[in-house]
């Protein structure tokens, strides 16, 4: 007797904001980055976008894609979401006929050793689902349909915990094994909606923007320290996540509780926590990371965290707080950033409408 299953659980492909966004995590990522093809026009990219979202329309609900050749593949959508984004270059071309929001590339920061392989591409399409076989087949439909206007230039495959392995809402763990993701704005919270959504110009409004780091983690010199230098390093607690000041996973840390007997503070000032947090309220965004981990020809493993961000004011809310982590961060001797991109996400497709319309064309 087969029990019941989650795979036909389905995240609506329209509305105000694109899916993948404040959807709960799914278990599975599948980040691409694709290059569009030299000489290409706005209207190729509204081409373009008709297409893929079109696929994803379908794809979301359970259905085969427009001459899906495994349309079988596409029925346990286990809650699928494709989310679009450009990158600056392709915005600053837009901008020169139309009204877009703006968007610089990343600053320099003085701890990323940057690898070209996982650099700035002209799109992503950021590919989420609780079944790994609904995310390949997606990918597969979506490279189909691109390929004629873009190449894939690189794919960051992530994940978290299976589907029902814990209690849906339990905060991830990362793969340095802390619990990771408790400080993150909620959709209910009043400050939410400016920190994550544009306001426009015109049909922009419920854009957003994502940052994309890749961080890989030092597991080996990771290895060589023991919980209270790991729990020191991150100002939490290893087993619930708990600040150190504190019991309990939400609660708030006490940034000036002291230890009686050394006199310094609990929760050190070079450590994670202190340094990510500002009292500047708008110096806050979204997280939504997923674990990585790869294995090279010579059997050596590389894991980290594929990190993504999302804010309305990538220059504002994010940037400020990146500095702060590359100018002092206990974590740093242990993480280093090897990847870094950037992106306008679109605005959500109202019920009825098409991808990319009405964005840049007439
Ligand atoms: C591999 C790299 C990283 C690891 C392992 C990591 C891990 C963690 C952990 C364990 C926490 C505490 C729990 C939580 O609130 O989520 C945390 C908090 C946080 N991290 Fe990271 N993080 C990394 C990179 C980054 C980066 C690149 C940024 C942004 C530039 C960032 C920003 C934050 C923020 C804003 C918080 C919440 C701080 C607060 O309590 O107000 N983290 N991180």
């Amino acid at each position: 007797v087969l029990s019941p299953s989650s795979g036909a659980e389905t995240v609506a492909f329209h509305g105000p904001y694109q899916a993948g966004i404040t959807t709960p995590a799914q278990s599975h990522l599948s980040l691409v980055g694709l290059d569009l093809r030299e000489g290409w026009t706005p209207d190729d990219l509204t081409r373009l976008l008709r297409v893929l979202g079109d696929d994803v329309a379908r794809l979301a609900r359970g259905d085969g894609a427009l001459a899906d050749t495994e349309p079988e593949l596409a029925a346990d959508p286990a809650r699928l979401t494709v989310t679009f984004g450009i990158g600056p270059d392709v915005v600053a071309t837009l901008r020169r006929t139309a009204q877009l929001p703006e968007l610089a590339p990343l600053p320099a920061f003085s701890t990323d050793r940057l690898r070209p392989a996982w650099g700035q591409t002209d799109l992503v399409l950021q590919v989420c689902s609780d079944d790994p076989v609904t995310v390949a087949h997606a990918r597969r439909v979506l490279g189909k349909d691109s390929r004629s206007f873009a190449t894939v230039t690189w794919v960051q495959d992530g994940f978290r915990r299976a589907r029902g392995s814990e209690a849906a809402g339990t905060t991830m763990r990362n793969v340095m094994g802390q619990i990771d993701g408790t400080v993150n704005p909620a959709e209910a919270e009043p400050d939410f909606a400016p920190l994550v959504w544009k306001d426009g110009p015109g049909a922009w409004s419920g854009a957003t923007c994502m940052v994309v780091r890749r961080i890989e983690a030092l597991m080996d010199t990771w290895d060589k320290v023991g919980r209270e230098g790991r729990e020191l390093a991150v100002g939490r607690r290893l087993d619930n996540g708990a600040p150190l000041t504190s019991a309990h996973e939400f609660d708030e840390p006490d940034f000036e509780a002291t230890d009686p007997v050394t006199g310094l503070t609990v929760i050190d000032a070079a450590s994670h926590i202190r340094r990510a947090r500002s009292d500047d309220k708008s110096q806050r965004f979204l997280r939504r990371s997923y674990n990585y981990t790869v294995t090279d020809a010579q059997g050596r493993d590389e894991s980290g965290l594929v990190f993504i961000a999302f804010a309305a004011d990538v220059d504002r809310q994010f940037v400020p707080v990146q500095r702060r982590l590359a100018e002092q961060d206990r974590l740093n001797e242990w993480v280093t950033t090897i990847g870094s991109s950037v992106y306008l996400l679109l605005p959500g497709v109202p019920e009825g409408g098409v991808l990319g319309d009405g964005l840049w064309s007439t």
